[in-house]
């Protein structure tokens, strides 16, 4: 497989012990024609696993935001590879758009799995749009929420409270994320600690 995981010095990659949960929380939606939204795929590593599991039960992984402009570019290719190697390419499906087109199109999925732009602007969006899509019993969830807002000092949460659009430096955490999960589920949701994927049952 091609160029499928992170190099290791960036911090938001998808590692191992993060597609263990995803697996486990795809299992546990799953059954036959299961259907998996990924928004945000990159080269596949994350897709790879939601993949496995709807391979598995004849379901399928809708993939929009693998890339999210129409310029078709070497992650789009190394993405259609990958799968093609992993032998995923009948079970996943890429969509060139963006999240918010995306969800205009979609009915219901079993389990929506969010890891796109983590901007508070977007992810503020992203999170309310699409909880709306997932069917009854069915699970949100995402990447990269390092832990709860109100875990935080006063003084932590005024530093992610400046740095909503980036990565907060003070407290190494993806502000946007764990801004708007506080805003929109306060501590009613699950962090999968030590891993960053958190996710919310309906
Ligand atoms: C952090 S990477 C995803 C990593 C991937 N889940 C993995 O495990 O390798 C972010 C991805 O989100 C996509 N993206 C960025 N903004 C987006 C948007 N507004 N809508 C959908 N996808 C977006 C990028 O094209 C990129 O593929």
């Amino acid at each position: 497989v091609k160029d499928i995981i992170y190099t290791l010095d960036i911090q938001e990659a998808f590692t191992v012990r993060d597609g263990q949960v995803l697996t486990k929380l795809a299992e546990s939606v799953a059954h036959e024609g299961v259907i998996f939204v990924e928004v945000g795929s990159w080269k596949g590593y994350s897709t790879s696993f939601l993949g496995e599991v709807a391979k598995n039960c004849g379901g399928v992984v809708y993939a929009p935001g693998v890339i999210h402009h129409a310029l078709v570019d070497d992650c789009f290719q190394i993405f259609c590879t990958n799968m093609k190697e992993l032998r995923l390419n009948k079970v996943v499906l890429p969509m060139i758009m963006t999240s918010q087109q995306a969800v205009r199109i979609f009915e219901q999925a079993d389990l929506v799995f969010i890891d796109g732009d983590h901007r508070y602007e977007s992810i503020s969006k992203d999170i309310p749009a699409w909880w709306t899509k997932v069917k009854e019993g069915g699970i949100l969830c995402g990447h990269d929420c390092e832990n709860y807002y109100s875990s935080y000092t006063e003084k932590e949460r005024e530093a992610i409270d400046i740095n909503l659009d980036d990565f907060c430096p003070q407290t190494r955490c993806h502000a946007g994320v764990v801004k708007t999960l506080d805003e929109i589920f306060g501590r009613q949701y699950q962090i999968h600690i030590p891993s960053t994927v958190w996710s919310k049952s309906k």
